[in-house]
This record gives structure tokens, C-alpha cells and sequence, in this order.
């Protein structure tokens, strides 16, 4: 209906040979979507279809080619989203294998870029590949910030693409000139100057969303594990800055910190400072949660930053995002599930793939808002 507000959600979907999907099509409740099934049936694949529409592309698999069905020359996915406002609009993604070719439309219209797709329907996922956010290096805790916040700001997208650009075209630079052992002047300036103004917005920003963060992830943390454990996260920037300086500051600190490893980058072929060595310190009752949590603490840490990450995303966004959560019960105790339940039924549109039907118990009542599937060798079935 529209004009009625609402959260924005998908009400359907079809999917046309995707992985092991050949004609799959559901209807989805505006609550908790539930998707049952054994181990290999294919819920995962709903999930990662939902995230093709809103993403452009898989929140896990490395390229379009891999989640066409085998056999098959192209896969084909649609759907209606209805925006927080109540406007519909119908979302379409195929992939076709030779010629490797995608096309997405939002109402029949392709847009401009497929960046300019990010954040219009925004999403959140949680998914067991996500653990290496607590566990894996920097680059992983990067990735998380970055698609957080190109999903709220379309600038701020903008600026990781021109920079990773710059950064691309810098070290190309700088390893050319290592093996030929000259830089013709003039060269590598223009892109210093890209690497500096990009790197310091995208630094800046950072910094911002990090102190912005913490009372998310605070919140997060408490409604699903009460006890007094206090989570953190700090910004560690990737090149020297001081507190309370200005973007300008950055990039008046990026510059003089390039300057400085002029010759060791010269002798190493790489840029070394700026945004691409960041990191984000994640920390339990102050201690590092990468070394030292046991593995509870690093699950609940994740889905408390995942929980933190829809409550960011919600206070930003004029859309309300969809949160999709891939086998999340697993490892989790009895009253943490709970929890997770019942934090999850105040949201807007929830989808939740899990092995193991009871662990809803009496959590969720089932119905025209709260919808559960039954997942079968690539078929998808409503249940009562
Ligand atoms: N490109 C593809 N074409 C056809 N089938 C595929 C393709 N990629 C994966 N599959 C199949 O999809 C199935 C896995 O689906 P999915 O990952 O959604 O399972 P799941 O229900 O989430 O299982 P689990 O509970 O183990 O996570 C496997 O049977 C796999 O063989
Ligand atoms: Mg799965």
C-alpha cells in the first residue's frame, strides 16, 4: 500500500537457477523469515540471493560465475522491495556465463553504476564466513566498516573506489621503478595527491564511526549478554594522527608520513602509509579479543557489532535495513538464542536460516508476519 509507513521490506522473490535453486519462489512475511532445512538444501542460497539485490553481488562467493547453477548458462533473480515509504520497486539482477555478463534493474532501468545501487536497500549479514571479523587480520575488520558505511553514505563509497585507484596506480609506480631503478619526476605526484585527499576523508571518517559505534555496540552487547562484560573498539589509524584534528589534518599528516617513507617505499616498491593499514582494535573487559577470547565471547561479540551495525545503519538510513542472519544459533547457548530472538522480533524484516526448527521454541509465533520455510534440494515450501 503505499504511503503507509512501514520498514522497508522484500516481499518476494524468484530465483532462476541460482546454485542449486532452478525455480525457486517465495513469499516473505514483513517479521522473522525462517528458512529449515537440513545440512546442503539450500538456505544459505536464499540468503545470498536476498543479498544479490540489494548488494548487486554475493555477501560471500568471489565471483557471479560460481552461483549459476551447474549446467546452466545464467542465472536469474528478481524481486520487490517496498521502501520504508510504501513505494515498490521491482529489482532484477542476471548473470549470464559466456559472455560473463550482469544486468541489474531497478524498475526496469539499469543504473548508472552498480555502485549506485549500494545502500539504496540496505542490508545487513550475518553469516558464518563474518567470524573472521574477530578472529582474521585487519583487511577483514576494513571490509566491515567499509560496506557499513558505504551503505550510509554514497560519498563515502565514492572515496574508497578513487582510492583504491590511487593506491593501485601509486604501487604499480613504485614497483616499476624498483625493478628499473628510475622515477621520472612527476609521475607518481598526481597520484600522491589523490591517495592523500581520498585517504584522508575515508581516515577521518573512520575515526568518526568508531567513536560513533561504541554506544551501538554497548547496547548490542548488553541485550544479549547481560553479565558484566564490557566490549570496545578503537580506531587504529593507518598513519600517523593526532586527536581532534580536522580532515585537513589528516591529510596534512597522510602527506608528511609519505614524505617520510619516501625511500623506504622507493626501496620496497609499496605504499605504505594511509587508510589501506588500518585497523579496528576490538577488545573484551580491555583485552584483545583476536588473542585472547574464547570462542563464545568472539561469536557473541560478532553478532553484538552485527547487531550494532542494523542499529547504525537504522539511525542513518532513511530505509530500514533487512537482516539476514545465516546459522547464527550455532555455538550459542539456550539464553543467548533467546535473546537474539526476541531482539530479533522487534526489528524490522529478519531472515534466518537454521538447521535446528526448535531452537524458535515459543520465541516467535508463527503467522502472516512471522513466516517459516521449509528448505529441500533447492526447493523452497511455506510452512503453517
Ligand atoms: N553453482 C551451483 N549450482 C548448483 N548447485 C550448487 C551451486 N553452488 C552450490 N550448490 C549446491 O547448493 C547446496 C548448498 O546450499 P546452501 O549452502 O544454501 O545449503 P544450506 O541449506 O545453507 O546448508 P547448511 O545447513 O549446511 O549451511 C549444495 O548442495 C551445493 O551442492
Ligand atoms: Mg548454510
Amino acid at each position: 500500500m503505499a504511503g503507509t509507513p512501514q520498514n522497508m521490506i522484500l516481499s518476494r522473490i524468484r530465483l532462476c537457477n541460482f546454485r542449486n535453486h532452478t525455480a525457486t519462489s517465495i513469499e516473505f512475511g514483513d517479521g522473522i523469515n525462517a528458512f529449515l532445512g537440513e545440512n546442503g538444501q539450500g538456505k544459505t542460497n536464499i540468503l545470498e540471493a536476498v543479498s544479490y539485490l540489494s548488494l548487486t553481488k554475493s555477501f560471500y562467493a568471489s565471483g557471479d560465475a560460481e552461483v549459476i547453477g551447474i549446467g546452466g548458462e545464467a542465472f536469474d533473480l528478481e524481486g520487490t522491495l517496498v521502501s520504508d515509504a510504501g513505494v515498490h520497486h521491482q529489482v532484477r539482477v542476471a548473470c549470464t556465463r559466456m559472455p560473463q555478463e550482469k544486468k541489474f534493474l531497478v524498475n526496469g532501468t539499469p543504473p548508472g553504476r552498480l555502485a549506485d545501487v549500494i545502500g539504496r536497500f540496505p542490508v545487513v549479514v550475518l553469516s558464518p564466513e563474518n567470524g573472521s571479523i574477530t578472529f582474521g587480520g585487519p583487511a577483514e575488520r576494513r571490509k566491515f566498516m567499509d560496506l557499513t558505511l558505504s551503505q550510509v553514505s554514497g560519498a563515502y563509497l565514492e572515496d574508497i573506489l578513487e582510492y583504491r585507484k590511487a593506491l593501485r596506480q601509486r604501487n604499480r609506480i613504485l614497483a616499476d621503478n624498483r625493478t628499473r631503478g628510475t622515477l621520472p619526476p612527476g609521475v607518481i605526484e598526481p597520484w600522491t595527491e589523490s591517495l592523500v585527499a581520498y585517504g584522508s576523508r575515508i581516515a577521518h571518517r573512520r575515526a568518526l564511526f568508531a567513536a560513533e559505534f561504541r554506544s551501538h555496540i554497548l547496547n548490542a552487547y548488553r541485550s544479549i549478554m547481560p553479565e558484566a562484560e564490557n566490549p570496545g573498539i578503537n580506531y587504529l589509524c593507518g598513519f600517523e594522527t593526532k586527536e581532534g584534528d580536522d580532515v585537513r589534518g589528516y591529510a596534512a599528516r597522510l602527506s608528511a608520513d609519505l614524505e617520510a617513507r619516501n625511500p623506504e617505499e622507493r626501496r620496497r616498491g609499496l605504499t605504505l602509509a594511509g587508510p589501506h593499514r588500518d585497523d579496528l582494535r576490538l577488545t573484551i573487559n580491555a583485552m584483545d579479543v583476536q588473542r585472547f577470547a574464547s570462542q563464545g565471547q568472539h561469536k557473541t561479540l560478532l553478532v553484538a557489532l552485527k547487531i550494532a551495525e542494523y542499529s547504525y545503519m537504522r539511525e542513518r538510513h532513511n530505509e530500514t535495513p533487512m537482516f539476514l542472519l545465516d546459522d547464527v544459533f550455532s555455538e550459542l547457548d539456550k539464553a543467548r538464542v533467546h535473546r537474539i530472538l526476541a531482539f530479533a522480533g522487534g526489528l524490522g524484516q529478519v531472515m534466518i536460516t537454521t538447521t535446528e526448527g526448535t531452537v524458535f521454541g515459543r520465541s516467535v509465533a508463527w503467522g502472516n508476519h512471522n513466516r517459516r520455510f521449509a528448505v529441500e534440494r533447492g526447493t523452497c515450501s511455506q510452512e503453517a
